[in-house]
């Protein structure tokens, strides 16, 4: 499918809207470093190239769009069962958020393409399960430990073993997927046994009975594995030249891996909470197209900053603020047609989706779940059937509606 944004577009806003309104299966890549749901609010240092720069990562009811549970309690009961799993209402409102979005991701990955979920300990057990309804468990490829060593400085004072790792769930739309093995630099070691040079220079080895030379440069050496510690974070590493003071910085050198394996040249590829953009400009050295989104306005600055400093001044960046539209809905009824109301009648089994009662299909309205106005079409993914009461209702519901409806078991 063709997408309708065009290549090096940086969006401020919040991605959810923004993804609604991208083509479906028109991405290669996406990598997410979401919030964590750490319960802390994370703001740059005053004076650092990201100063001005902060989001929040603590969570309630009020992040929480009714109709998103709607939307999951409706279509995906697979996804609603885990978020009932969860321990909490705070949980539950951060599971819901990211499960909404991991929907239209699902949905705007081409069927060759990969997701790279970037979490911690905090919730990654339950991201896991929302990853495996969203995007069934056959497609979970590895859970990537990515070895931060932080322990050192205050942090060894804490009571308990010192956290040492993120964990990066690593999924992909189907079993076709693209992947290019990428391996491990040979160790010295390694290298010391090639001790001859031929005339063009190559080091090589043939010291082994029986075996033609063996050339260095034709050793493929030992591929990576979903252990990863050859890569510093910031915080072993806190006077490196790429550091910006963007709050929760991730290293070049990890997009890197995840790009080159998982995309080729000319691919897009997305991060919908792109930060200071280190996923653009990996991207960007690596030749593939990119598409980023965040809802701080600082981090489309550094976006041109980072990039520019990289490719010139006159590298062309789209920065923008409004909801793409969707060129892909060509040939689908209206929300209205009568062959929506037979199918969502059969699949509701003829009972209303707020209050669950029975009624004669004259007695149903067709409803968006959700709304047009903010990027829900008229698929018959986003219908359902409601009473007239419950259909006049819906846009009144307040916070003790949400809470009653999280803790029904
Ligand atoms: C953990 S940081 C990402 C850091 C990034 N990987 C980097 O290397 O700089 C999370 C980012 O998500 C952004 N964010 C939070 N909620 C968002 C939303 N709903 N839509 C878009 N961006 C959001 C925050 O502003 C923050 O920049």
């Amino acid at each position: 499918m063709n997408a309708n944004v065009n290549p090096k577009t940086i969006f401020t806003g919040d991605n959810l809207p923004i993804m609604r309104g991208m083509n479906s299966e028109s991405v290669d890549l996406i990598y997410l470093d979401p919030p964590f749901n750490s319960n802390a609010n994370y703001a740059a240092p005053i004076g650092s190239e990201a100063a001005g720069a902060e989001f929040k990562d603590t969570w309630t009811l009020n992040d929480v769009d009714a109709a998103w549970l709607d939307l999951i309690e409706a279509k995906h009961p697979a996804l609603n069962r885990v978020i009932h799993a969860a321990m909490t209402n705070s949980d539950k409102s951060y599971l819901i958020y990211m499960a909404i979005r991991l929907l239209e991701m699902h949905r705007i990955l081409k069927p060759t393409g990969s997701l790279y979920l970037h979490c911690d300990p905090t919730m990654s057990h339950y991201l896991k399960l929302i990853m495996d309804s969203v995007f069934g468990k056959s497609n979970f490829r590895r859970e990537i430990i990515w070895n931060l060593e932080t322990a050192s400085g205050f942090k060894s004072q804490v009571k308990g073993f010192i956290r040492g790792h993120d964990t990066i769930l690593y999924y992909t739309k189907g079993r076709d997927f693209l992947f290019n093995k990428i391996f491990q630099p040979h160790k010295p070691e390694y290298i010391k046994r090639f001790r001859k040079t031929d005339k063009d220079g190559r080091r090589y080895r043939d010291d082994r009975p029986n075996k033609r030379r063996q050339y260095l440069d034709e050793t493929q050496g030992v591929a990576f594995t979903d252990v990863w510690t050859d890569i510093m974070s910031f915080q072993q590493h806190s006077t490196s030249k790429e550091r910006t003071g963007y709050p929760t910085q991730k290293p070049l050198a990890l997009l890197d891996r995840i790009i080159k394996a998982s995309s080729n040249e000319a691919d897009i590829v997305l991060d919908p909470f792109c930060g200071c953009a280190t996923t653009l400009v990996a991207a960007d050295r690596l030749q593939r197209d990119w598409i980023g989104i965040d809802i701080s306005a600082k981090a489309a600055e550094l976006v041109v900053e980072r990039i520019r400093g990289d490719q010139g001044m006159f590298e062309d960046i789209v920065p923008r603020v409004d909801i793409p539209k969707r060129t892909d809905l060509g040939n689908i009824p209206r929300y209205n047609a009568p062959e929506n109301k037979t199918q969502l009648y059969g699949e509701q089994a003829g009972n209303c989706n707020g209050c669950g009662e029975h009624f004669q299909t004259q007695h149903l309205e067709i409803d968006h779940i959700i709304a047009e106005s903010v990027g829900g079409t008229d698929h018959i993914e986003n219908l359902q059937l409601l009473c007239s009461h419950c259909n006049r209702i819906k846009g009144n519901r307040g916070q003790e509606y949400l809470i009653s409806r999280l803790n029904e078991r």
